[in-house]
């Protein structure tokens, strides 16, 4: 934990410490600034969850009392994994309490919830039936048998992007090396170019042996893909299409009932708040004929049987009806406009700044919460690290796609002053 910062004689003045906040404040013996802690960490039992009036940070004062982030603490990188709100915190513990004092018991109870409440809550969040749901441990997971189990043979082509997750690629080079399938990874400039050309590049990529497409919906970058566009391209040549929700599910409402898509695989730890450890896979009821489990012999498309066998963490899985609830209440609509009230406070700021290329597209080619940019002269590797020493502020880097990026996440608990924190931390960050 870096909560004491000293950033040496000269570099901070004492006035600019103060305003750096808790860290500096306790070094020098002094109260705890309240911006920094506005909202933070407060012991006490948060106030009733209800859905913000507006965008700004007063409106979502109450809604960060939900949240347990250390005092001090600049928590800006979601993307990375998702900061649970409390309920869904005491969700996991009374589901393994439940579980310690009668194992069989807690487990029907907890069995059911996950099928009479959980499945039925995200298929109704995204707009899907309940039987297209199947729960997995993440989105590596449900990429991994979304991917294996499209109907292929030997020397049949599947097309990826050159921004997938390595848990996008690998299921495909796995399946290149023990099958012979072709994997042709379409180069996708970025920042992203427009839809047009982001088509074209995929067309001109397939041949009469390509089958399936495989993309983000949003990358690791926070790059938002056309996906109805290429879900549509992919139905007109007769392609699987397989997209990676991780990034998407929850920063923006979803519908994937209109996406087009055949299958997509999401994980539920990072935008949607919910524990560590669950996802789910989407294989749409009319893609079972080319998409099939990796388990069951007897599978049939009536009764697919995509869930992996064996005892599952229930208590997790059950908590994730806590996340549903937390989201849903306060409404995907308001989330996405409030992760992008941030993150155009920080792309403001960074105009302000000498030196800095942001490289997040326009609204329409990025997802409301995710932002990546480059200073100059700044390793981005090491600017993680000096500034999370320097202002307790938690990021990370994006040293891909060609470049040397700084990653910053922004969620509903997350404000404008910590990302001024982070502003201005970064300016004192050089080499
Ligand atoms: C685009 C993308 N896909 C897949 C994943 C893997 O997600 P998970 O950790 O849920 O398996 C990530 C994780 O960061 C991601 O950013």
């Amino acid at each position: 934990m870096t909560n004491s910062p000293d950033p040496g004689p000269g570099l901070v003045d004492r006035r600019e410490w103060l305003r750096l906040g808790a860290a500096g404040a306790a070094a020098l013996g002094l109260p705890a600034c309240a911006a920094w802690n506005e909202g933070e960490a407060a012991s006490e039992a948060p106030p009733t969850l209800q859905p913000p009036a507006g965008v700004e940070d007063a409106d979502w004062e109450d809604v960060r009392a939900h949240f347990l982030v250390e005092p001090g603490t600049a928590y800006l990188n979601n993307s990375s994994i998702g900061m649970p709100p409390r309920q869904v915190i005491d969700a996991v513990a009374a589901g393994y309490r439940a579980m310690a004092e009668l194992p069989a018991r807690g487990r029907s109870a907890l069995s059911a919830r996950i099928a009479e409440d959980v499945v039925p809550g995200l298929a109704r969040l995204f707009s899907v039936d309940t039987d297209e749901v199947t729960l997995t441990r993440n989105a590596s997971e449900a990429l991994h048998l979304q991917s294996i189990g499209v109907r292929l043979d030997p020397g049949d082509e599947v097309l990826i992007t050159s921004q997938e997750h390595p848990a996008g690629r690998r299921p495909w080079e796995f399946r290149q090396t023990r099958e012979g399938i072709g994997v042709n990874q379409v180069f996708i400039p970025s920042p992203l170019p427009a839809e047009e050309e982001i088509l074209s590049r995929l067309e001109d990529a397939i041949t009469p042996r390509t089958r399936a497409v495989a993309f983000c919906h949003v990358t690791r970058g926070g790059h938002l893909y056309p996906v109805q566009a290429i879900c549509g391209l992919a139905r007109e040549r007769s392609l699987v299409s397989l997209v990676d929700g991780a990034q998407a599910v929850g920063q923006f409402p979803i519908d994937l009932s209109s996406l087009g898509c055949d299958a997509y695989a999401v994980s539920l730890h990072k935008w949607m708040l919910a524990p560590a450890g669950t996802g789910f896979l989407c294989v749409r009821r009319d893609a079972r004929d080319r998409i099939r489990t990796a388990f069951a012999p007897d599978a049939t498309p009536e009764r697919p049987q995509f869930e992996p066998p064996g005892t599952a963490a229930f208590p997790v899985r059950a908590a994730i009806g806590s996340a549903v609830d937390f989201v849903t209440t306060l409404g995907v609509e308001a989330i996405e406009a409030r992760c992008r009230f941030l993150s155009d406070h920080l792309k403001s700021r960074l105009a302000e700044m000498t030196g800095v290329t942001l490289l997040s597209g326009a609204r329409e080619q990025s997802a409301p919460g995710s932002t990546i940019f480059e200073k100059e002269g700044l390793d981005a590797v090491a600017a993680v690290g000096a500034i999370e020493t320097l202002a307790s502020a938690h990021i990370d880097e994006h040293q891909r796609d060609g470049h040397n990026a700084i990653r910053v996440s922004t969620h509903i608990y997350n404000t404008t002053a910590q990302v001024d924190r982070f502003v201005e931390a970064l300016a004192r960050t050089t080499g």
